[in-house]
């Protein structure tokens, strides 16, 4: 898919006020830091669209980009973030599993990992309480640009190998880099497909 597109539209503390759910939508979620806000702005070839911060913490709230006019693409704030107030830390996550349980055209949660580590606790949480709640989600590690091609394949099956063991289908994985632009391409035409699909059903 190219991107003709892409414009910062609106952030929601309330999951309840984001934009209309008319359009198809997906959500980029994961541990702070892991690269969420960079990714975006590297598929859409915007720098600086979405918030970027080299320290953990940085978005904070439910961010709507509309692409192309046509698709809803969500920043979402990072979680296992140890530094912030239990207090802050609970509104969270009752904003962010809200949006994810609730958001009635939200086709795929895209949860973003490093590449770098073996599979975490926290991760591994997450995608387990996302399937409990049948949100359909694919997996995207980043970062790829910081590790050996060879590291890459040997920590993507390691992580492979650890989902096979609990699950019997794994979802679709991408392995991106926000600074070679390695995995935009493929994530853009797993939308476009997905895209076609809510067109379809809405007809
Ligand atoms: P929060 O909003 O705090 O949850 O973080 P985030 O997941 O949105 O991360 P963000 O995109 O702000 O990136 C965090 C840091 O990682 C920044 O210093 C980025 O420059 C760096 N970074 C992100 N993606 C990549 C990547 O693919 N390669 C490299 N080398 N650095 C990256
Ligand atoms: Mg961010």
């Amino acid at each position: 898919m190219i991107v003709k597109t892409a414009e910062f539209l609106v952030s929601n503390s309330y999951y309840q006020s984001c934009p209309k759910p008319d359009k198809p939508e997906y959500a980029f979620i994961g541990r702070s830091n892991v690269g969420k806000s960079s990714l975006i702005n590297k598929m859409v070839g915007i720098k600086g669209l979405a918030k970027t911060s080299g320290k953990p913490g940085k978005t904070q709230l439910i961010n709507h980009f509309l692409i192309n006019e046509k698709w809803y693409l969500v920043d979402l704030p990072g979680y296992g973030y140890a530094s912030i107030p239990l207090k802050i830390k609970a509104k969270w996550e009752t904003m962010i599993s809200g949006y994810l349980q609730t958001r009635k055209n939200l086709l795929t949660t895209f949860v973003l990992i490093d590449i770098r580590h073996s599979p975490q606790k926290n991760d591994i949480d997450f995608i387990e309480n996302l399937a409990e709640h049948q949100i359909p989600f694919a997996i995207i590690f980043t970062k790829a640009d910081k590790v050996t091609s060879r590291k890459q394949k040997v920590n993507l099956k390691t992580y492979e190998d650890y989902l096979r063991e609990n699950w019997e289908e794994l979802p679709a994985i991408f392995v991106t880099s926000s600074e070679t632009g390695l995995g935009s391409e493929p994530v853009l035409d797993y939308i476009e497909q997905a895209n076609k699909v809510f067109a379809y059903q809405t007809e």
